[in-house]
C-alpha cells in the first residue's frame, strides 16, 4: 500500500454548453473534476484549496471512513466548510473497499458542477471476480442547468415553490448531439470488436434517477455501490444520484465502423415539472485496418429502445435483481439479530409561509420534507466537533423520534396536516449496535422514489415492498441470505424498503435523499454512533487543519 497525494484547486471556469458560457466553479479548471484512482488499502492526501468565493466541503462518497469521519466531508455535520482562501488536507486510507465510487462538493447545490471519479482497484495481484476486461471507461452522469444552480435552489428555498428543473443531462459532463447545439459535446466510446469493456457508472445528476441503454448491446451488471453483485444480464440499468454501477458490455464481432448510441433519461413515478430529455453518447467500432471510410456503406446509427418514464415494473423489477455475491470470499455478513428495529417515514411536507410574505408551495405554503416528521435544519457548527469535544449544547438534540411523529397510513391521498416539525435531532446509537431500519414513503406531496444514501456504512437491503409495511407479514420474506450491500437505496414512491447494518463506526453519519432538492428542503437525518470500549473503538481525534466556523 502506498500514499498517494492530489491536489484539488477550487477555481472558477468559464465552460459552454448549449451555446450558453458560464462561469463554474470547478476542480482544478475541469468539468468533469478530475479522476482518483487508487487502490485498496492506499491512504489518500488530498489538498483542498478554495480560490472561490463559496464555501466549499468534498465527499468522498462511499468511502467508508472507519473512525475517521473528519475526512467525510458533509458541512455542518462533520466538519465547517473551507472558506475562500482556506486549505484543508482529507486525509484517509480505504479499508476493506475496492470498486467504483466518486466524489462530489457536499455543500448547497455545488456539487452540479463539482464531481468526479473515485476508482478503487483491489489490491495488487487480486483479480476480479469476473472477466478481466479489455479496458474500464467511468461513464458519470450529470445535469447541466443554464442558470446558476445556487441561484436556483436558493430562489426556491425563498418562494417556497418547487426549483427550476435542468437543462439537459449530460455523459461524463456532454449533452450529446440530442440537444440543441451539442453535436460537438458528444461523448465518444472507440472500441475494438470482441472485446469486453468494464462501464464504472456514477449517477451524479441532481435530481433524477436514470434510465441507461446502449443500442443493440446488452450490459452484464457485476457490481453495485463498490460491492460486487451475481452477475446478471440486462438492456437497461436504472441509477438513482448517489449510486454507482459497474457493467460489462461485450463488443460484437461484425459491426465494423458502426456506431451506436448510447442514452439515459429519466425515471419518474410523479407528475409536475421534470426534464425529461435523453442524454446521448456514442460507442463507435473502430473499422479493420485494410479498410478506408469511403469503401464503407454508411450504416445507420442505432438507437436504444429505453424503458418508458413512469416504468416502475422494471424499476422493480431490477433492483430485486441485485443480489450480493455472497461468496466465501465475499461473504455477506447480514446482521442476524436485530438490537434494535426503527421505523422511518420519509417524504415532502410543509411549512408554513412567512408573514406577509406569499408562497408558491402547495396551497400558498412552503414545500419541505422530512423523515418521522423532523425537517433537518441544518446547525451553525459541525456536529461531528460539538460531539467530539462534549459541546452539543444548542448544537442538537440527542433525541430523533424513533417513530413517525405523526402516525402514518398510506392510502394514497394526502392527510388533512402536511406540516413538518423542524429541529436539528440525531439517533444515537451504542457501539456495535445491529439496526434494522424501514423506511416508508409517504408520497403525501409529490410521488418520486427517494435516494437514501447513508454516510459510513453500507448496508443490506434485505426487503421492499408497496403500500404500506407491514410488520407482521413482510419480515417474513426478508432476505438474509443475499441480499445486495450498498450505500444508496431507492425508497420506491408509495412504498418500503428493509435495511440491516452494524454501527460499528463511531462518529455522526448523515442520511439524506441524493436528491438535492428534497436535500434541500430537510429529508436528511444523523445518526450518532458512540465510542466501544477498546481503543480501536473510538472517533479518532481531529486533524489540527480542521477548518473552523
Ligand atoms: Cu453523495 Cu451525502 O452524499
Amino acid at each position: 500500500a502506498i500514499t498517494r497525494h492530489y491536489e484539488f484547486n477550487i477555481t472558477m471556469q468559464n465552460v459552454t454548453r448549449l451555446c450558453h458560457t458560464k462561469s463554474i466553479v470547478t476542480v482544478n479548471g475541469k468539468f468533469p473534476g478530475p479522476r482518483i484512482v487508487t487502490r485498496e488499502g492506499d491512504r489518500l492526501l488530498i489538498k483542498v484549496t478554495n480560490h472561490v468565493p463559496n464555501n466549499i466541503t468534498i465527499h468522498w462518497h462511499g468511502v467508508r471512513q472507519l473512525r475517521n469521519g473528519w475526512a467525510d466531508g458533509p458541512a455542518y455535520i462533520t466538519q465547517c466548510p473551507i472558506q475562500t482562501g482556506q486549505t484543508y488536507v482529507y486525509n484517509y486510507t480505504i479499508i476493506g473497499q475496492r470498486g467504483t465510487l466518486w466524489w462530489h462538493a457536499h455543500i448547497s447545490w455545488l456539487r452540479s458542477t463539482l464531481y468526479g471519479p473515485l476508482i478503487i482497484l483491489p489490491k495488487k495481484n487480486v483479480t476480479y471476480p469476473f472477466l478481466k476486461p479489455f479496458k474500464e471507461v467511468p461513464i458519470i452522469f450529470g445535469e447541466w442547468f443554464n442558470a446558476d444552480p445556487e441561484d436556483i435552489i436558493s430562489q426556491a428555498l425563498q418562494t417556497g415553490g418547487g426549483p427550476n428543473v435542468s437543462d439537459a443531462y449530460t455523459i461524463n459532463g456532454l449533452p450529446g448531439l440530442l440537444y440543441n447545439c451539442s453535436a460537438k459535446d458528444t461523448f465518444k466510446l472507440k472500441v475494438k470488436p470482441g472485446k469486453t469493456y468494464l462501464l464504472r457508472m456514477i449517477n451524479a445528476a441532481l435530481n433524477d434517477e436514470l434510465f441507461f441503454s446502449v443500442a443493440n448491446h446488452t450490459l452484464t451488471v457485476v457490481e453495485a455501490d463498490a460491492l460486487y453483485v451475481k452477475p446478471f444480464e440486462t438492456e437497461t440499468v436504472l441509477i438513482t444520484p448517489g449510486q454507482t454501477t459497474n457493467v460489462l458490455l461485450k463488443t460484437k464481432s461484425e459491426y465494423p465502423g458502426a456506431t451506436f448510441l448510447m442514452s439515459a433519461r429519466p425515471y419518474v413515478t410523479g407528475q409536475g415539472t421534470f426534464d425529461n430529455s435523453t442524454v446521448a453518447g456514442i460507442l463507435e467500432y473502430e473499422l479493420p485496418m485494410l479498410h478506408s471510410t469511403k469503401s464503407m456503406n454508411k450504416l445507420p446509427l442505432f438507437k436504444p429502445i429505453l424503458p418508458p418514464l413512469n416504468d416502475t415494473s422494471f424499476a422493480t423489477n431490477f433492483s430485486t435483481r441485485l443480489r450480493s455475491l455472497a461468496n466465501s470470499q465475499f461473504p455477506a455478513n447480514v446482521p442476524r439479530n436485530v438490537d434494535r428495529h426503527y421505523f422511518f417515514t420519509v417524504g415532502l411536507g410543509t411549512n408554513p409561509c412567512d408573514k406577509n410574505k406569499t408562497c408558491q408551495g402547495p396551497n400558498g405554503t412552503k414545500f419541505a420534507a422530512s423523515i418521522n416528521n423532523v425537517s433537518f435544519v441544518q446547525p451553525t457548527t459541525a456536529l461531528l466537533q460539538s460531539h467530539f469535544f462534549g459541546q452539543s449544547k444548542g448544537v442538537y438534540s440527542p433525541y430523533f423520534p424513533v417513530n413517525p411523529l405523526n402516525w402514518f397510513n398510506y392510502t394514497g391521498n394526502p392527510p388533512n396536516n402536511t406540516m413538518v416539525n423542524n429541529g436539528t435531532k440525531v439517533l444515537v446509537l451504542p457501539f456495535n449496535t445491529s439496526v434494522e431500519l424501514i423506511m416508508q414513503d409517504t408520497s403525501i406531496l409529490g410521488a418520486e422514489s427517494h435516494p437514501l444514501h447513508l454516510h459510513g456504512f453500507n448496508f443490506f437491503v434485505v426487503g421492499q415492498g408497496f403500500g404500506n409495511f407491514d410488520p407482521n407479514k413482510d419480515p417474513a420474506k426478508f432476505n438474509l441470505i443475499d441480499p445486495v450491500e450498498r450505500n444508496t437505496i431507492g425508497v420506491p414512491s408509495g412504498g418500503w424498503v428493509a435495511i440491516r447494518f452494524l454501527a460499528d463506526n463511531p462518529g455522526v453519519w448523515f442520511m439524506h435523499c441524493h436528491l438535492d432538492v428534497h436535500t434541500s428542503w430537510g429529508l436528511k437525518m444523523a445518526w450518532l454512533v458512540l465510542d466501544g470500549k477498546l481503543p480501536n473503538q473510538k472517533l479518532v481525534p481531529p486533524p489540527s487543519d480542521l477548518p473552523q466556523c
